[in-house]
């Protein structure tokens, strides 16, 4: 069945525009959803209307909204086989992943159905008599929200609950490819009962989004963006951002590395470098991108990834599989770019490369009907090749060898992205001296670099992102802003560092 999907602005579907067909990445004959695709036009209307809705919402009792939110987190988990079903479909991810991302929306909305009741301000202490000074957290009012495909509905529900609980409107730009998962997540959210136009969901391409944003940003109707995605689109966001002074929230690409000590347990490190870096088809912005091993287990940690590559399942998402297709077609193409950076001086040890198909067979899977590629694992990579410095989203894992741990931290910080990283060992001076040396946002000890908790700060440096986080507590300073208030009640004008009473030390005094 395909289904109709279109903009919905201050509640009401916008039917015209070009049409886009969001195709099953594991049955490349199947439209999983035809999609109406918005101009930059509507995208500003968007903004408008959100604008409007705003002023409502944020009169709304903080405490109400978060009634909200707990209604949305019922709702989703009321729905979560439907839901994570259609990811399955329309991203490929395997089923017991979706189902696993829509568990992170619950997550999301367990956590921020409590900051109803807390959003708490601060009362201050005021350098003079008879005055007070307080904090409040104020909502920063309409937040433009363009996310990736490849977590279609976790990843935006990190922006949409906190923005919406803390009183904003939102405009919400998900991926083409990745439409008919937002249109769910838009109508559960819609059931939770938010007004009409406090939540916008506008499908449109990459270029009409970025004119759209701008007519909104000059207009003043957008006042915050969260942007998922790649380096050098979030790039340009935030140049546009940076022209109309504002700072948005940017969680962009990886180059995780993963630093295998020689006291690592190795069955444990190939386990959590199998996840990380085939799982989700490596198409998570945490995926590993490079091992780095130390020398004197190099080769055994080779050997031992190399089977557990070999034997892991691929195939149909809805199996029991590690990877399925890659998300869509436009994922493959690049991927196949990067197959092209491997290098005379690689050593590819995973078998063959490229597409899954009858005359390059994985074992018994031809992949006919499906994205599916080889997963594929290169030894002998060197900091200064592209396949070391640059993120590879798709199934592809990079291995190079280190002496010391300072050399292994270098390397790992030689790409400059700082989203995530792990380190195996046995060592917690191993440890805690990654953790200190490392640029990374994330940091897991024994851990894959992906599957981060949904309540700790969640965000990346350097080419990762502008330093901003999610999740948690720690997204309300993105959806919020401070307001200080004095109040003073003397009765005359006290001038604030002038008549401030001073109490006189002897600063001589000795013992
Ligand atoms: C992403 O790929 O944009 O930590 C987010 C993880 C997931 C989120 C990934 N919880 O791997």
């Amino acid at each position: 069945m395909t289904l109709d999907v279109f903009s919905v602005i201050g509640g009401k579907e916008a039917t015209d525009g070009a049409v886009y067909d969001s195709i099953n990445p594991s049955r490349l004959d199947e439209v999983v959803a035809r999609v109406r695709l918005a101009d930059a036009g509507t995208f500003a209307a968007a903004c408008r209307a959100a604008a409007v809705a705003q002023r409502e919402w944020e009169r709304v009792p903080a405490p109400v909204r978060g009634r909200v939110i707990a209604s949305i987190g019922r709702l989703v988990e009321a729905n979560a086989e439907a839901l994570a079903r259609l990811v399955t479909r329309e991203i490929g991810k395997p089923y017991a992943e979706a189902l696993g991302e829509v568990r992170e929306i619950v997550d999301t909305c367990d956590f921020f159905l409590g900051e109803g009741r807390r959003l708490y301000g601060q009362t201050v202490p005021s350098e003079m008599p008879d005055k007070n000074l307080f904090t409040f957290r104020v909502p920063v009012g309409v937040a433009a929200v363009i996310t990736a495909g490849n977590f279609p509905v976790a990843v935006p529900s990190w922006y949409l609950v906190p923005a919406l609980l803390c009183g904003n409107a939102v405009v919400w730009k998900p991926a083409e490819y990745a439409a008919a998962s937002a249109q769910a997540l838009y109508r559960l959210f819609a059931a939770a009962g938010l007004p009409d136009g406090v939540l916008g969901l506008v499908l449109a391409d990459g270029a009409q989004t970025y004119a759209g944003l701008e007519t909104a940003l000059t207009e003043g109707t957008v006042h915050k963006v969260g942007f998922t995605g790649s380096s050098e689109v979030g790039r340009r966001i935030g140049e546009l951002c940076g022209r109309h002074l504002q700072s948005p929230c940017l969680e962009l690409g990886g180059k995780n590395p993963m630093v295998v000590m020689p006291d690592a347990d190795l069955d444990l490190a190939v386990e959590g470098a199998l996840f990380a870096g085939f799982g989700t088809a490596g198409q998570r912005c945490t995926s590993l991108g490079t091992v780095i091993v130390h020398e004197s287990v190099h080769e055994d940690f080779l050997a031992r990834y190399t089977r557990a590559v070999a034997t892991a399942p691929i195939g149909d998402p809805g199996g029991d599989v590690l990877c399925g297709p890659l998300l869509d077609h436009k994922f493959a193409e690049r991927y196949e770019e990067y197959l092209g950076w491997i290098e005379p001086h690689h050593t590819v040890v995973s078998g063959p490369t490229g597409r899954i198909t009858p005359d390059n067979p994985r074992g018994d899977f031809t992949g006919e009907g499906g994205l599916y590629y080889h997963p594929v694992v290169v030894d002998g990579v060197r900091a200064g090749d592209r396949l070391f410095l640059e993120e590879t989203f798709g199934p592809i894992v990079g291995v190079t060898a280190f002496g010391t741990l300072e050399e292994a931290i270098g390397l790992a910080n030689r790409p400059g992205y700082g989203l995530s990283s792990s380190i195996y060992t046995t060592d917690p001076k191993a440890a805690f001296r990654f953790r200190a040396g490392i640029g990374a946002g994330m940091v897991s000890v024994n851990n894959s670099t992906s599957g981060a908790e949904a309540h700790l700060p969640f965000g990346g440096n350097g080419r990762s992102g502008n330093g901003s986080r999610q999740s948690g507590m720690w997204v309300l300073d993105q959806f919020t802003r401070w307001q200080a208030m004095n109040w003073d009640y003397s009765g005359r004008l006290q001038k604030a560092q002038m008549d401030v009473a001073e109490i006189v030390p002897d600063l001589g005094f000795r013992l």
